[in-house]
């Protein structure tokens, strides 16, 4: 992990309240590894509201030019400001944190289970994945269809993909997580990994428990000092024989077995 100064390439709007952030890092792009996020201060130079870094999903890289970005969705100070940040402009950030996921091993199928802006690490997942030859099947539910242009990423990616959409405006209509285990696909074959809201993670963590196949989540719990020092991000994950600990999200995470992680 380094301290950065990126430039920004392009800061565009990706869907409503949607952004693309392209950054220039030969340093991120030569060593983020999948599930890894950046942690960006988020005020001007003279600034300190917010005076925490916030963190992101590594979404896409393009190794031929040094470029990686972030997918973020407008919510609060931080994620204004840099929406209001424009091309040429310089992004103060910590990267690559987390650990990382090695896709070098594994199974050769792939399954990327997404909900909402949980996509975010998923897309890189993908990418990394096809570039050792993996089978990738994703398969992604949305609220509506504001993330639409993602199909058009995902399209060439030349990845496999279902989109769900709950207002059916979008894809097939209903919840992702009633589809994952459609006619006599069982996925027991393949490395699983999934990412979104809290609810739809219970409802895969009780599905899949169901027929002990294992995933894995990438949590996306609120951080402060994001370098697993203040305990503010840590999640409870069953142990053996009845034994609880907690584990940081910014250090050990965040990527978890789905089945130990407790949600409370
Ligand atoms: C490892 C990790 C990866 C992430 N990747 C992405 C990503 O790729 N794209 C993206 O849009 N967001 C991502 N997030 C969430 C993102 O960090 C928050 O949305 C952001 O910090 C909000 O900052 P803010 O100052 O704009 O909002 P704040 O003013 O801090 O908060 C505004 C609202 O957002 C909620 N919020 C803040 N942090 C989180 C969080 N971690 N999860 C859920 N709700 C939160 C708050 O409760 C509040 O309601 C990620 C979070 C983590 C921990
Ligand atoms: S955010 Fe401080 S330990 Fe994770």
């Amino acid at each position: 992990m380094k301290l950065l100064n990126s430039e920004i390439l392009s800061n565009q709007q990706y869907g409503p309240g949607i952004f693309k952030m392209e950054l220039f890092s030969p340093y991120i792009v030569r060593n983020v590894m999948a599930g890894q996020f950046v942690n960006i201060r988020c005020a001007p130079n003279d600034g300190t509201d917010p005076l925490l870094r916030r963190p992101f999903s590594v979404f896409d890289i393009e190794e031929r030019f040094n470029v990686f970005s972030v997918l973020y969705m407008v919510k609060g100070k931080g994620t204004g400001y840099m929406s209001s940040l424009r091309k040429g402009d310089t992004v103060d950030l910590a990267g690559p944190m987390g650990s990382g996921i090695d896709l070098n091993t594994g199974s050769k199928d792939i399954l990327l289970i997404g909900g909402g802006m949980g996509i975010a690490p998923l897309n890189l997942i993908a990418k990394m994945a096809l570039a050792r030859g993996k089978n990738v099947f994703i398969m992604a539910g949305f609220r509506d269809s504001s993330l639409l242009r993602w199909e058009r990423d995902l399209v060439r990616m030349e990845v496999k993909y279902r989109i769900f959409s709950e207002d059916g405006k979008w894809g097939e209509k209903g919840l992702v997580s009633e589809y994952i285990f459609e006619g006599d696909r069982f996925y027991k074959k393949h490395e699983i990994y999934v990412c979104g809201p809290v609810e739809m993670l219970k409802i895969i963590q009780e599905k899949l428990g169901r027929y002990q196949i294992s995933a894995t989540a990438l949590l996306e719990e609120k951080m402060a000092c994001g370098i697993g020092v203040c305990m503010g991000c840590v999640v409870k994950i069953r142990g053996k024989n009845g034994s609880f600990s907690y584990k940081r999200v910014c250090r050990e995470g965040p990527a978890f077995e789905l089945s130990e992680v407790v949600f409370e």
